[in-house]
């Protein structure tokens, strides 16, 4: 519903736009900026959560407005150190050329290598120690090895075994019953590589009880236990809606697109709809989370075309209720933003989903309004230097949920195998980096304004996209 709220709220805002503060050095002090957003201001997405960057007193105690988002762990059982990374991937030596046996011991930055079990053993030491205070976790999944050594083919058992091994980590570092972990399967957590089938998939019932730990009730949840994904309040007026991304996903051949009567990826956007309109009315708030992301690095597509265009509509038309939307997959850290030309009623759309490339961003900014920005999440395994997200979230009543920032912190992998340990720092803030002072789309469109004119804001966002890997592999 379009939500005409009075020029007295627009005002309201404006006013606590100005009012926001020294966090950072704010592109807003540039009224013409500022000026080029006040159009969109009758969006629902700048109301409700976002009216004002302040930090309102606390609503609800015993929260730390915190939360984790993890992903790709792909740990690899038969990982080992001095091997062949591109002959074996890293599982043995090559016997003729001594020169190639390259492979790290915590891994081996910009290879198809997995995960070691050491490099898995030193980061959950490090969140334990440095994490421990977050209110919840999102795990945006993969934690199986890739199937890409035809000398040792994958076995099912393995892939099991590998799920099992992440479960036994997170349950030494949280109480699970007080922090909740939410996992989701990536492309390779299926007992065949890219495979899920559309509805009653096998590792659906596999997973019910290799992730029973996580008490998240799976095994009563007829959503889950059909279609692999779920609804969870993990605070109270705060739901996790966990998508289930191979039923959009364009490589998984056992499904088909969304504009097929009956496919699985329909029925999923179907319930996603129901979900976020039953939130909207109990004035609740989502946040999106599934492994793949609805595009790469390069702002290709990846769901199947039909499901691309639901989805983007639903993050458009929802954009009041959506405060985050969380993907993996990529093992990049990457934006995309969805956005409207109709700016004289930006909530009826049409919408539209952009990424931000290494090509200077170019919006119309005079005909556009950004509803929602989604921001893809770094991983563990060493195809980039691995990292992990710690965002900051609203927890006063007026805003609750409404993301002010995240933290990112990463390891030097080419460092951590020449100093044989390895050594999580943080890499940088939204608020340092970007002068973002909040992660509202408001506040991202004067940041992509700023970036548009090829700033050394962009220029950083750059150099962080591949966490700082020289070298990074371009492949989807
Ligand atoms: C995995 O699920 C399949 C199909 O439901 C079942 O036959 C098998 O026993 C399960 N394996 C494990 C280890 O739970
Ligand atoms: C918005 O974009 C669509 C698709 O490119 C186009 O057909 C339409 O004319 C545009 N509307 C406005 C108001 O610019
Ligand atoms: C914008 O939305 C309004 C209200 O739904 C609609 O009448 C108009 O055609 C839309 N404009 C464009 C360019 O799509
Ligand atoms: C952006 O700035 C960088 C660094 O100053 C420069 O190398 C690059 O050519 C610029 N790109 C554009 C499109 O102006």
């Amino acid at each position: 519903m379009p939500n005409k709220k009075s020029h007295s709220k627009i005002a309201c805002m404006v006013a606590a736009l100005a009012l926001a503060g020294p966090t950072a050095a704010l592109p807003a002090a540039d009224f013409g900026s500022l000026q080029k957003t006040i159009k969109c201001l009758g969006a629902s997405a700048y109301n409700g959560p976002y009216l004002a960057p302040i930090q309102w007193p606390k609503w609800t105690t015993g929260l730390n407005g915190k939360f984790m988002h993890i992903s790709d762990i792909h740990i690899d059982e038969l990982y080992k150190e001095g091997t062949d990374p591109a002959g074996t991937m890293c599982h043995r030596p090559s016997a003729t050329n001594a020169a190639l046996n390259v492979a790290g011991k915590y891994g081996t930055l910009s290879s198809i290598c997995d995960t070691p079990q050491v490099m898995l053993d030193a980061t959950f030491d490090w969140i334990k120690q440095n994490t421990a205070d977050v209110d919840f976790i999102l795990y945006t999944g993969d934690s199986a090895r890739h199937d890409r050594d035809k000398t040792v083919p994958r076995q099912h058992s393995e892939v099991l075994n590998e799920h099992k091994i992440v479960v036994d980590k997170v349950i030494s570092a949280f109480d699970t019953s007080k922090t909740k972990f939410i996992p989701t399967f990536g492309n390779n957590d299926e007992l065949d590589y890219n495979k899920m089938a559309p509805v009653t998939d096998p590792i659906i019932a596999n997973l019910t009880q290799i992730w029973a730990p996580y008490k998240l009730g799976l095994d009563e949840n007829q959503d889950w236990l059909n279609g692999g994904y779920f609804a969870y309040e993990v605070k109270p007026g705060l739901v996790v809606l966990n998508l289930n991304s191979m039923l959009l996903f364009a490589s998984n051949v056992l499904t088909k697109d969304c504009v097929v009567d009956g496919s699985a990826g329909a029925g999923m956007l179907t319930w996603l709809r129901n979900q976020l309109s039953q939130l909207r009315s109990a004035g609740k708030k989502a946040y999106v989370m599934q492994h793949i992301p609805p595009l790469d690095h390069s702002g290709k597509k990846l769901y199947y075309p039909t499901c691309h265009t639901d989805y983007t509509n639903i993050l458009g038309s929802f954009s009041d209720v959506i405060l985050g939307s969380f993907y993996g997959h990529t093992n990049k850290d990457y934006i995309s933003y969805v956005y409207t030309n109709n700016t004289s009623s930006p909530q009826d759309g049409p919408f539209f989903i952009s990424t931000v490339t290494d090509t200077v961003p170019s919006i119309d900014f005079d005909n556009t309004c950004i509803l929602h920005v989604s921001s893809q999440g770094p991983s563990i395994i060493g195809e980039n230097n691995p990292a992990i997200r710690v965002y900051s979230y609203d927890t006063s009543r007026f805003a609750f949920g409404g993301l002010v920032k995240w933290t990112q912190y990463w390891s030097d992998l080419v460092r951590d195998n020449t100093e044989d340990k390895v050594t999580y720092e943080l890499e940088y803030t939204t608020q340092q980096a970007y002068g973002l002072w909040n992660l509202s789309p408001l506040s991202w469109t004067l940041v992509l304004q700023d970036w548009a004119k090829n700033s050394t804001s962009y220029r950083d966002y750059l150099k962080y996209r591949f966490v700082q890997n020289p070298n990074p592999v371009l492949k989807g």
